[in-house]
């Protein structure tokens, strides 16, 4: 509130108060503005119209002041205010000042504006040309450029803007702030996120700071304390498996059982293997009986000749969804939930320690991609963990029905809130 810098970034953990914060901060300027006679127009911004309409607008509505002036939807979104622009010679246009409100999914949507003053909400979600747009937006008011969010990833808002704070340029000013630093934030839900979440994650989501994901995706992967020796598996709780499909790369399927007492999963046994046939694929998975067998979406065709002619019925198709797929790894392995026997899982361990972030770029960014290799096996146990079905499928499974009507009985609910497992 207090800052003359140009540009200011208040950076702070999920719910730590930043969208109250900005909608607080731009009528405070518009009637410091105001109360000095200068007159013209203002921004609010957010990344994409479900942020605005849930978030930065409804706030907005919430502080701004009635007798201000009044919300219109049409033609485009604005606030129209009661009082007018004046020209250079303090003559008054008939004009009225406005609040334009803008989502940039389309980054056009702000051309030709002139802005007194701009808040744009959650702008680690938005893409470098929103960065340039604010500033030519306000090159001739040189109106301050206030930017709220949480640190997504290391893009241009931290790049441009934290950094050269950073380096202690005047035109830039950052505030940071934790999640719990907002007295209604509760503190369980912060305890209880730093326990279970990776720190780099938690730091970034709940402490608003920037942290980068760089070098090995699965940093919590520890050979001694999670590689077990063989044993046979009971007949009592769940086995599920996950499949990547290859031909030129490995086809790999990953199998889990879950112990239903201590509700700890082992990967018992992998497939691993190139240029084989979907009928060798059906031999695998018919052999081990998993109640379900979670595999890649791209694959529809695939899946569906398993199932038609090859009697893998209990066969669906996995939620590919990368980042929480990887999170719900990440969090079986930190609770040490998830095991693997000794010998029979080689290459999904051998790419649990190869698989990696590509390193940042010289200018400190870094675009958090994953490099696509050593991921067959990982793969296959990301869909396997996909969805929270723990027996949803059992009853379509061949044989052995008596083991698989005594698993389902034991079927027991997702004891994780984050993980659902
Ligand atoms: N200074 C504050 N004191 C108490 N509650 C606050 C404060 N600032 C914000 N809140 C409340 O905390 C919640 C999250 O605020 P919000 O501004 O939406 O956070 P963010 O945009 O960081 O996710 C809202 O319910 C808001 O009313
Ligand atoms: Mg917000």
């Amino acid at each position: 509130m207090d800052s003359k810098a140009r540009f200011i970034g208040a950076i702070s953990g999920v719910r730590g108060g930043k969208t109250t914060i900005g909608a607080i901060w731009l009528c405070n300027r518009i009637y410091q503005d105001y109360q000095k006679g200068v007159t013209g127009d203002y921004l609010i911004a957010a990344p994409t119209s479900k942020i605005l309409d849930q978030a930065a607008l409804p706030k907005f509505k919430e502080i701004f002041p009635k007798d201000w002036g009044e919300w219109r939807e049409q033609p485009k979104s604005y606030f129209q205010l009661k009082w007018t622009k004046k020209d250079p010679d303090g003559k008054d246009t008939g004009e009225p000042c406005r609040i334009f409100v803008r989502s940039l999914d389309d980054p056009n949507a702000i051309e030709g504006m002139e802005c007194l003053a701009i808040w744009a909400d959650e702008v680690g979600l938005m893409k470098d040309q929103a960065w340039i747009n604010f500033q030519s937006r306000t090159s001739i008011t040189q109106g301050p450029v206030l930017m709220t969010g949480t640190p997504y990833s290391m893009n241009w808002f931290y790049r441009d803007v934290y950094q050269s704070w950073k380096d202690g340029n005047k035109d830039f000013d950052v505030v940071q702030w934790r999640s719990m630093d907002n007295p209604s934030f509760r503190e369980e839900e912060y305890e209880r996120a730093k326990k279970t979440m990776p720190k780099v994650l938690f730091d970034r989501t709940y402490g608003g700071q920037f942290t980068r994901l760089e070098g090995l995706v699965y940093p919590e992967f520890d050979e001694d304390e999670l590689l077990v020796d063989p044993f046979e598996i009971p007949a009592v709780g769940l086995v599920f498996a996950g499949l990547d499909f290859g031909y030129n790369n490995p086809n790999a399927i990953v199998y889990i059982w879950e112990d239903p007492k201590t509700k700890i999963y082992y990967v018992f046994r992998e497939f691993y293997q190139n240029k084989v046939l979907l009928k060798d694929l059906a031999a695998s998975i018919n052999h081990h009986q998993p109640s379900y067998v979670l595999a890649d979406t791209q694959s529809a065709q695939l899946i569906a000749e398993l199932r038609r002619f090859h009697g893998v019925r209990q066969i669906r198709e996995a939620d590919k969804v990368k980042e929480a797929g990887i999170e719900r790894i990440r969090n079986l392995l930190i609770e040490k939930r998830l095991k693997f026997f000794r010998n029979r899982t080689q290459n999904l361990v051998e790419e649990f320690k190869t698989y990696h972030y590509q390193a940042p770029k010289a200018d400190g960014t870094s675009s958090e991609k994953i490099v696509d290799k050593h991921n067959h096996a990982l793969d296959a146990l990301r869909y396997a963990f996909s969805r929270p079905l723990q027996g949803l499928y059992v009853n379509r499974v061949k044989r052995d029905f008596k083991s698989i009507l005594k698993r389902r009985g034991e079927r027991l609910t997702p004891s994780d809130p984050l993980t659902g497992y």
